[in-house]
């Protein structure tokens, strides 16, 4: 069982990476830089002979068969893990992931002192289940989806118990009635995340947990970071809850057995975050891409996409000179649950925090029913400047005649840590599990009825799964929202401290963490 309550705070230790490639471990702030000599404007003395960034000619340098190369060499890399997992993985902790954090290492030090790097260890977890099943009465309830995320039952063996229904939604102690103790406790789903319902039935003594939907559809959940108290748990269907919930509230017994085998690991995984040395270090245009992919498959796609277009993109942007600085994060354990980007921006020092102006997300950029989709933040439920972001990114689809679809900005992926640290963000995405509808048929091409990207977090993943045009015309977008901020922040809102009832609204209205729903 992994308890990393009170786990020290790792975040200020962070490996530099030498030139040479060893590694060494020291305590410093994060980007902890003295600011450049006289003035803001002065650039980076390496980088003075070139030219100002401007967004025409950096897009220019943007190619899709370089990314199309890429792609090859990270589906080679993916391959190593083939001994170990019997197909290509860049899944955290497999050899495919190590070589794709080698590669983005690799690829930046050739560009030399343009950028400095860091990279940010941190502790993952990665769960199994291989075996789970819930009996309701004398049901098998065939709904019942064991969390993400879950401890097994006690000795990985079949759990017996009374379901005892928990009072409220289970958000407090109070809600868990004595007779918990040594038995199953049954909570509705709602207001607080599962693994803090989980936690407090542990703490009841309950044996297991079933946290039951409270709207309709499936509940695939993560318990998010293992405590020591969580005990196994499990989502469960509306529909199969009813009749159950009818015979608890009238006071009749239902017995139930539970079983869950499975393993919580915590791995050691890395963020690597690189930094121009050249611009205003004050004032950082942020953005990110994620290293790993899921354990199904190479995820060339997701996201091996964004992360070969920011591997182009910081090289192509070493032939220019920039006025504020610019920050590329590749992100680990995003499909464990948003991870590392939540590590990353929870941990920020309060006196870094502010010098990132904005963080824009790239996961998948290339889908092969793309739509070109742009998150629908807003400056009334989000940091103030994601709205502006949003605009940068209609602004171009429309000046290209081109269409978009707004999307959700609902947690599903690293845009989360920021804006629950108060920094504005947003990004674009080509689509991943939804349907694309017949109107989006008429605006992108494609086909109606099918998955955006039909192979979404499965083996075919893979070279084979990225659609160049969609993939070259994004990164040239990429490359656009970096030489627009990294020229100047001029009309961009100031960074303003995040108000407490600003992150709890978002807090409430995003109900995802990663591909999992979390409360
Ligand atoms: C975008 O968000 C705004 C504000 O929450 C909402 O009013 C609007 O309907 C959303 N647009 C789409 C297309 O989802
Ligand atoms: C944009 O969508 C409209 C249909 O809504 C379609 O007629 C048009 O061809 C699309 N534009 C492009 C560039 O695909
Ligand atoms: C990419 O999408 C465009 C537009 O739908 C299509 O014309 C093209 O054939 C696709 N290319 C690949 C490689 O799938
Ligand atoms: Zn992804």
């Amino acid at each position: 069982m992994v308890a990393l309550q009170g786990a020290p705070l790792a975040a200020l230790i962070v490996s530099l990476i030498l030139q040479g490639g060893s590694t060494l471990s020291v305590q410093l702030p994060l980007f902890d830089q003295s600011p450049l000599s006289d003035s803001k404007s002065q650039p980076h003395s390496s980088s003075s002979d070139k030219p100002l960034v401007d967004s025409e000619s950096f897009q220019a340098t943007i190619s899709g068969d370089k990314l199309l190369e890429r792609a090859q060499t990270l589906f080679k890399i993916a391959e190593r893990s083939h001994h170990e997992y019997n197909r290509p993985t860049r899944v955290i902790g497999s050899q495919g992931h190590l070589g794709t954090l080698e590669y983005v290492l690799e690829s930046i030090k050739k560009l030399g002192s343009y950028y400095n790097i860091v990279q940010q260890p941190f502790p993952a977890y990665s769960g199994s289940v291989f075996e789970s099943r819930l009996v309701l009465g004398d049901e098998v309830a065939h709904s019942a989806s064991a969390m993400s995320l879950t401890p097994p039952t006690k000795n990985k063996e079949p759990v017996h118990g009374e379901l005892v229904l928990v009072s409220n939604n289970g958000c407090s102690a109070d809600d868990y009635p004595a007779n918990v103790e040594g038995n199953i406790a049954f909570i509705r789903r709602g207001t607080c995340a599962f693994g803090d319902k989980s936690a407090l039935a542990g703490r009841a003594g309950a044996v297991a947990a079933v946290i039951y939907n409270s709207e309709t559809g499936t509940l695939h959940g993560t318990m998010g970071t293992p405590l020591a108290d969580h005990v196994a748990t499990f989502g469960l269907d509306l529909v199969e809850a009813k009749p159950v919930l009818e015979k608890l509230e009238k006071g009749k017994a239902v017995d139930a057995i539970a079983y869950i085998d499975g393993i919580v690991q915590t791995i050691s995984t890395s963020n690597i975050v690189i930094q121009t040395a050249g611009g205003d270090p004050e004032n950082c245009v942020m953005l990110g891409a994620h290293s790993d992919s899921v354990a199904e498959g190479p995820g060339i796609n997701d996201d091996g996409s964004g992360t070969l277009s920011l591997i182009e993109v910081a090289t192509q942007l070493t032939k220019f000179r920039v006025n504020n600085c610019v920050r590329f994060a590749w992100w680990s354990a995003e499909e464990e649950g948003l991870l590392g980007s939540d590590f990353y921006a929870s941990t920020l020092p309060a006196a870094e925090n502010p010098k990132i102006r904005l963080f824009m997300d790239y996961d998948m950029l290339a889908s092969p029913n793309f739509a070109y989709q742009v998150y629908n933040a807003t400056n009334t439920d989000n940091p103030l400047g994601s709205e502006e972001l949003k605009n940068l990114y209609i602004d171009w689809y429309e000046a290209h005649d081109l269409n978009y679809t707004l999307i959700p900005f609902d947690g599903r992926s690293d845009y989360d840590g920021f804006i629950r640290a108060g920094i504005p963000a947003g990004g674009i995405a080509t689509g991943a599990e939804g349907i694309k509808t017949p109107e989006e048929a008429e605006q992108f091409g494609g086909k109606a009825g099918d998955w955006y990207d039909p192979c979404y977090h499965q083996l075919c993943d893979h070279l084979g799964n990225v659609n160049a045009t969609a993939w070259e015309l994004n990164t040239k977008l990429v490359a656009h929202s970096v030489a627009t901020y990294a020229v100047s922040f001029k009309g961009f809102p100031e960074r303003e401290p995040a108000t407490v009832q600003g992150l709890s609204q978002y807090a409430q209205s995003v109900k995802y963490r990663g591909d999992f729903l979390f409360w």
